[in-house]
């Protein structure tokens, strides 16, 4: 067990922070032993994925940085179902390329999303019509409260937009395995543009999915090496019926998806409707242009600087609709 002084930009995609000390782990025995020693000194622990959901101050106070890196991807496969199985540690993508080379049917509309596989249920990633809790069967855990390992299943992991079990338990739990069931069977989702343009397409294969997901991720949003950034920043608010009545009657150009929880509203909509901050930068700072609810951080921005400016969105919003729009990346200090 080595514990790292590092510096954290170079741990978050968002590429701040200031230093900190991390542990990597790649089995459960060295996590165990990573545990008890957090516990004899009495640090915080943060655990990091691919650092794509998270973005850190100049300074850690009594904290410790954890890296899942425990790898592995395994299948069984049921008839025309396989269950893929995977460490927490390896990306996501690698996963979504692994199912793909396999024509595999599920993921495929979530090629290209950056981070790990463990942090995948965490946020219950989707894009284009799909999420992970379509898929999900169960995954792996260690239970950090009685020190042993767990299997959880999907209505135990309460998977709404965004949100899981994991969001609400402060870190009782470190994900260690994800299962998930795709099919042989082509199975595709189409519904979301710009991949409805496939449907009726004779010979679809699983690729051709992943090929449009990939080209419209790099239309739509910054390249990660040369623009860092953490995906969608905020979280698209939902609201009840009554709220949705009341927004579409002063502002009824507003963009409202039903949903099972209720009526989405687009962040990006409020962004640049709303706060007409779509492409705005302040110092280092900014909205990206072709999808404002991306922040960019443009070359020297802070930890701080990046939420300063989100707090100016939230307000500027929260002002106009009422709405309060909560934030999906998270930040440690
Ligand atoms: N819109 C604007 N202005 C813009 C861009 C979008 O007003 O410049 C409005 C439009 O009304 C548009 C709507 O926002 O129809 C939705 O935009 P988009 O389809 O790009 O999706 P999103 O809701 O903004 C979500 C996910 C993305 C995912 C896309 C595609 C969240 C928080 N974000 O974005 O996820 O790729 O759908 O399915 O749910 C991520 O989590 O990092 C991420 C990129």
């Amino acid at each position: 067990m080595e514990v790292r002084k590092v510096n954290l930009k170079n741990y978050s995609s968002l590429r701040v922070g200031g230093e900190g000390d991390l542990i990597s782990f790649s089995s459960l025995k060295e996590l165990l032993e990573i545990v008890m020693y957090v516990r004899s000194l009495g640090l915080r622990i943060h655990i990091l994925g691919g650092g794509t959901n998270t973005f850190f101050g100049e300074h850690l106070n009594a904290s410790l940085v954890l890296r899942n890196e425990m790898k592995g991807i395994s299948f069984e496969e049921k008839g025309d179902e396989v269950f893929v199985t995977s460490g927490a540690g390896e990306l996501w993508d690698d996963l979504v390329l692994f199912a793909s080379e396999k024509k595999l049917w599920g993921i495929e509309n979530l090629s290209a999303i950056p981070g790990t596989v463990g942090a995948s249920p965490v946020q219950n990633i989707g894009a284009y019509g799909t999420e992970l809790a379509d898929i999900f069967v169960s995954l792996t855990a260690f239970d950090v409260s009685n020190m042993t390992t767990v299997e959880i299943s999907k209505e135990a992991c309460a998977f709404g937009y965004r949100d899981s079990l994991f969001k609400h338990e402060g870190g009782k739990y470190i994900i260690t395995g994800v299962t998930l069931k795709l099919s042989k069977i082509p199975a595709p989702n189409l519904t979301y543009k710009p991949l409805d343009s496939l449907s009726g397409k004779k010979g679809l294969e699983v690729n051709d999915v992943r090929n449009l997901v990939i080209k419209t991720r790099k239309e739509k949003l910054p390249n990660l090496e040369e623009y860092p950034n953490a995906g969608s920043f905020f979280k698209n608010p939902v609201v009840n019926a009554e709220q949705a009545e009341i927004l579409s009657r002063s502002f009824p150009d507003i963009p409202q998806i039903t949903c099972l929880e209720g009526f989405k509203i687009p962040a990006a909509w409020l962004i640049e409707h709303i706060a007409c901050m779509k492409g705005e930068r302040v110092k280092d700072v900014g909205t990206w242009p072709n999808q404002p609810l991306v922040l960019v951080n443009y070359g020297k921005a802070t930890g701080l600087d990046i939420l300063d400016f989100s707090n100016i969105i939230i307000a500027k919003i929260k002002e106009k609709t009422g709405i309060t729009l909560e934030r999906e990346v998270n930040y440690i200090d």
